[in-house]
């Protein structure tokens, strides 16, 4: 049975700790993880979870005691990842556009690095030689992913080094005796097909045979999860077994076998995440009723950034009539959370729950028009614990200098 929380603890939880509030449910964040393991037991796979999708330190920490590891996308992840306990071993910066300084400060925390520039590949080696192992993030010019913006593998992309200066690469791994302990790929967020992933890995395939020093490559993360009825989860057994024929057919029979890391955040997080609104004002308007709640896109960017999909459920009258409502925030620009929805009965007041908050929603929430972010709150062994205050006034305040 997977896990889930109920209406009437959401409402509970809203009335203990008021709204607006973030809810994560620690166990469904473990039985997401307990699939990956599941599928992937007959493999040497390992999980690094994506934390750029949710950084609470309390989250952090109970994702560190199901076992999984750790990927971070800035030195203040790796910083706050150490923080919640990660050793540095379990612990994975993958680079993107950074100055060398950082590189240098995540070297000397002692955690693994994937340089993704040609340039910080050769200060590294002019630095640190063969001292101190890293991976390269290469970009494969595969495209995929939900939409363009959550897109990064493709010949258009920022991210990684171009798999096509693959000689570049070659050259500054020689001169400066580097030590290539693995290769990156990282195509985007929401992949449905689990062929984008054995794609990846064939174009890997060619590579790997140019580095004698590795140990794993890393396939990134992405894999997708259901948003709305119909959706579906990216099939992770199907994805297991494609990576083990991807392999059991590779091209170089009596290669090092090589160890196969993976870097989800949604996948991981996403479902586990409930944030609970109030209704400040209903508007009718035309055909359609205006529900304005007391959010906005400070707070969940994702429909407005995205256009992403997030199933809205009224938790304080799930048995009355459905109509279509308009869900917006407070914010004072457009801020549209869904367009003519059908919604059991609003009155002002009600709550409203987003679901699939748990990736990328605190996380990307701002303090736009001086709103203060949110509580979030953990329910773990069916207990409910604040994690992080909701914001005050002071906090406003606080860091400003006032002349
Ligand atoms: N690894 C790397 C190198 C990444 O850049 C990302 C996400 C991940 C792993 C994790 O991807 P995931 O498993 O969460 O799809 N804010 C957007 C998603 C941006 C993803 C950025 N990179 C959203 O809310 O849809």
């Amino acid at each position: 049975m997977s896990q889930f929380l109920s209406q009437n603890q959401l409402t509970a939880i809203a009335d203990e700790f008021g709204t607006p509030v973030y809810i994560y449910h620690a166990e469904k964040i473990a039985e997401q993880y307990q699939k990956l393991k599941e599928a992937f037991s007959q493999q040497d796979v390992v999980i690094f979870y994506a934390c750029k999708a949710l950084t609470n330190v309390s989250i952090l920490r109970y994702i560190k005691s199901i076992g999984a590891n750790v990927d971070c996308s800035s030195i203040n992840e790796v910083k706050l990842a150490l923080h919640a306990g990660f050793p540095p071993e379990k612990v994975l910066y993958t680079s993107n556009g950074i100055a060398f300084e950082e590189i240098e400060e995540a070297k000397n925390l002692g955690v693994h690095i994937n340089i993704d520039s040609l340039s910080n590949l050769e200060k590294f080696g002019k630095k640190f030689g063969h001292s101190y192992p890293v991976g390269i993030r290469l970009r494969p010019n595969i495209l995929a992913g939900g939409n363009l913006k959550i897109s990064t593998g493709h010949d258009k992309s920022k991210f990684g080094i171009p798999v096509d200066q693959l000689q570049m690469v070659l050259n500054c791994v020689d001169e400066n005796n580097l030590f290539i302990r693995g290769l990156h790929i990282h195509t985007g967020s929401e992949i449905k097909e689990v062929d984008v992933f054995v794609k990846g890995i064939e174009k890997l395939f060619e590579i790997i045979p140019h580095f004698n020093e590795l140990e794993f490559i890393d396939l990134g993360g992405g894999f997708k999860v259901p948003y709305k009825e119909g959706d579906t989860e990216t099939d992770i057994n199907l994805l297991a077994q494609k990576v083990k024929d991807a392999f059991a057919s590779h091209p170089n029979p009596g290669y090092k076998p090589l160890q196969i890391w993976f870097e989800p955040g949604k996948f991981l997080v996403s479902s586990a995440g409930y944030f609970v609104t109030k209704v400040n004002v209903l508007k009718e308007s035309g055909s359609t009723i205006f529900a304005g709640v007391n959010s906005g896109f400070n707070h969940l960017i994702r429909p407005m950034f995205y256009d992403s999909y997030h199933l809205i459920e009224n938790i304080s009258n799930p048995a009355g009539p459905e109509k279509a409502y308009t869900v917006v925030g407070n914010i004072c620009e457009t801020d549209t959370f869904a367009t003519d929805r059908k919604i059991n009965e609003i009155k002002e007041g009600d709550y409203l729950v987003f679901y699939n908050a748990g990736a990328y929603g605190f996380e990307m929430s701002s303090n736009f028009n001086s709103r203060l972010k949110p509580a979030e709150v953990m329910v773990k062994d069916g207990k409910a614990m604040l994690v992080r205050k909701r914001e005050t006034f002071e906090d406003l305040l606080r860091n400003q200098v006032e002349v």
